[in-house]
């Protein structure tokens, strides 16, 4: 399987069309506009899933015969000691990185609220975000495409659906039909997104999370593993169990504090 790097936009994949904002790496079959070498390919966040991302890009971009420079950028610079070959690829931390010119950045941090943080440090800082989409993905022809994303292995996304900057599908995650997925969204493992839903900004889909059709998550809410989502939900809530019902820890505590003072 050979893979292309290119900047512009895409004008096949996989036979279909696809819609994506940013410079991309893609599987075979790609038919692309400006290809462009790329110098560093950096791994925001050096934890399980990084670790993930580059075991799928490291063969890819191998493949394509360019001997890249790839390294892992994460603030705790202990992260790698377990994985002595890992190790020397640590080039530093986010919080003191400086874009290179030919520096080209993977995230790879799974929270929604960590991720946009440092999504929007690196950007203004003038980091430049790649998307990344696994070979074994499948797009319909009209899926649109941030900046940032990384689109796992299995992965299936069907017609008129929206990623958003920096969203995460995980392996066998779904995407419905018309369906719209906010900025720094995290789908986990095999979370089942149906048709015409709606989840704002930095929502948290845990593994094999399911949510039916129509529904809409708010901002920043958090859906348990393996829980099933049959009604609306609010910002900044948590839902879990089956049917999925709000959990509010936060909200309990405050009170507790409140009668207790
Ligand atoms: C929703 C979630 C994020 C909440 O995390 P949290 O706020 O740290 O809450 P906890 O995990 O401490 O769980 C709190 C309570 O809910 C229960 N609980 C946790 N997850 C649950 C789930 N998916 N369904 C039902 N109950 C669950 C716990 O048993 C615990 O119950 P207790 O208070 O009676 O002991 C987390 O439970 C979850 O499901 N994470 C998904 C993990 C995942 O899929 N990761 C993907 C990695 S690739």
């Amino acid at each position: 399987m050979t893979m292309q790097i290119f900047t512009g936009d895409v004008e096949r994949f996989c036979g279909q069309q696809a819609s994506i904002r940013s410079s991309t790496i893609l599987g075979s079959g790609v038919a692309v506009r400006s290809p462009t070498t790329v110098e560093r390919w950096l791994i925001v966040g050096a934890g399980g899933f990084g670790r993930e991302v580059y075991s799928w890009t490291l063969g890819q971009l191998h493949a394509a015969g360019t001997n890249p420079c790839v390294g892992f950028l994460d603030d705790d610079a202990t992260v790698l000691d377990r994985f002595p070959e890992l190790k020397r690829l640590w080039v530093g931390r986010i919080s003191d990185y400086e874009p290179q010119s030919g520096d080209r950045l993977l995230m790879a941090i799974g929270d929604p609220s960590a991720k946009l943080a440092v999504a929007e440090q690196l950007t203004a800082r003038g980091g430049r975000f790649v998307s990344y989409i696994h070979p074994t993905a499948v797009l319909a022809s009209d899926v649109q495409v941030g900046v940032g994303v990384i689109i796992c292995p299995s992965v299936v996304i069907c017609c008129n659906v929206r990623l958003g900057d920096f969203v995460l599908m995980n392996v066998g995650a779904l995407a419905g039909h018309d369906s719209m997925i906010g900025d720094g969204c995290t789908l986990s493992p095999h979370a089942d997104v149906t048709g015409q839903v709606v989840l704002e900004r930095g929502v948290f889909l845990g593994c094999r999370a399911v949510i039916l059709p129509k529904i809409h998550v708010g901002e920043f809410s958090r859906v348990g593993a393996g829980s099933v989502v049959i009604s609306q939900v609010k910002s900044r809530v948590t839902m879990m169990g089956v049917p999925a019902k709000r959990i509010d820890w936060l909200q309990k505590d405050d009170d507790e504090q409140l009668q207790a003072g």
